[in-house]
């Protein structure tokens, strides 16, 4: 047992057990919460960003409801399994038209990345969801909202994740460093909460991979280490790449760039994000910052599209040459 622990993910060895484990989404918790104590669960639709908590929150309602045998209770379909219209109408109707033996009132039916569904698909859901309304609840989780049909829409509750606070990454990564005896510097942790940028799931992993690294277990992460794990670059190297877009020739400061980018493995739409932040801090005028951020915005589109890199690269200099013109 404790070794299979050791081997897990920690994503999933800290998944929470409990509602009360979800951190940084009270106000869902306890919205759903009441739903249930009151005996009115509506359909729920739970959206937003990933790494915030959907799927770990339904499935420790679940558990709050049904107690450990949650699982008889509870039928699960994600991405990854066949969901044509045909296979999803036959597994709920099996699911929901199975006798319960034990009278907790409704099934659940948990539908996870429901926005990759087919449209034919989602629609036949709602007639599923009218269909079997008497027994059974539907959950559905999706990244976005939009990609889903309005008639289901209009059949859910909706909640949305926000991204986590940084605060709430905080208390829950603190917790697993004291477990996992694992110690980060003040800067190191400052560096992870800001590049996990509200997902939990990607500070968890960093986490983990950091310790990866360690020849000795007892050492701190450094806040390097934790922007290597995470592939993004240091400020440090983006204030150099920035420095020599500013003030050396084209051609030299084409081969700054470029060398930051390949010796830390880092992609061009990295450095573009990472410049973004760190210019954040420059003092500029309005219009300098409204040029840069618009045209940096136009570059991250065209690669986004699958844009040329060198042409990209290149179109990144330009921008940074003509925008600081206005600075003046
Ligand atoms: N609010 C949270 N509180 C505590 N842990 C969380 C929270 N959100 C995410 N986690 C951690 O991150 C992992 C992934 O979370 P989860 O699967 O619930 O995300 P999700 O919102 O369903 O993301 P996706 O949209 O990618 O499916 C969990 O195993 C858990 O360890
Ligand atoms: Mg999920």
């Amino acid at each position: 047992m404790a070794r299979s622990a050791e081997n897990l993910p920690w994503i999933e060895k800290y998944r929470p057990e409990t509602l009360d484990d979800v951190y940084g989404q009270t106000e869902i918790v306890e919205t759903v919460r009441k739903f249930v104590k009151e005996g009115r669960l509506p359909h729920l639709l739970f959206y937003g960003p990933p790494g915030t908590g959907k799927t770990s929150t339904i499935v420790a309602l679940a558990r709050e409801i049904y107690g450990k045998n949650y699982r008889n209770m509870v039928l699960e379909l994600n991405a990854s399994d066949d969901r044509g219209i045909d296979v999803v109408r036959n597994q709920i109707k099996e699911f929901a038209s199975t006798r319960q033996i034990f009278s907790k009132g409704f099934k659940l039916i948990i539908l996870d990345e429901a926005d990759s569904m087919t449209n034919a698909a989602q629609n036949a859901l709602r007639r599923i969801i009218e269909k079997y309304t008497k027994n059974t609840r539907f959950c559905i989780l999706a990244n976005y909202a939009h990609k889903l049909t309005p008639a289901l829409l209009s059949r859910c509750t909706r909640f949305r994740f926000q991204p986590l606070p940084a605060a709430a990454i905080e208390k829950r990564v603190t917790n697993v460093l004291i477990k996992e005896g694992l110690k980060l510097s003040p800067e190191a942790l400052k560096a992870l909460l800001k590049l996990s940028k509200g997902d939990m799931r990607r500070a968890l992993n960093v986490l983990q991979a950091s310790k990866a690294t360690l020849d000795d277990p007892s050492e701190e992460v450094t806040e390097n280490t934790i922007y290597e794990c995470i592939g993004a670059p240091h400020p440090q190297e983006i204030e150099t790449a920035l420095e020599s877009m500013l003030k050396d020739d084209w051609g030299t400061a084409f081969y700054t760039v470029n060398k930051i980018r390949t010796s830390k493995g880092l992609a061009l739409i990295d450095m573009i994000e990472g410049m973004i932040e760190v210019l954040e801090d420059y003092e500029l005028k309005p219009e300098t910052r409204t040029q840069l951020l618009c045209k940096l915005a136009d570059v991250e589109y065209a690669i986004s599209k699958g844009g040329n890199d060198k042409i990209q690269n290149s179109a990144v200099i330009g921008v940074i040459k003509t925008s600081f013109e206005l600075e003046g």
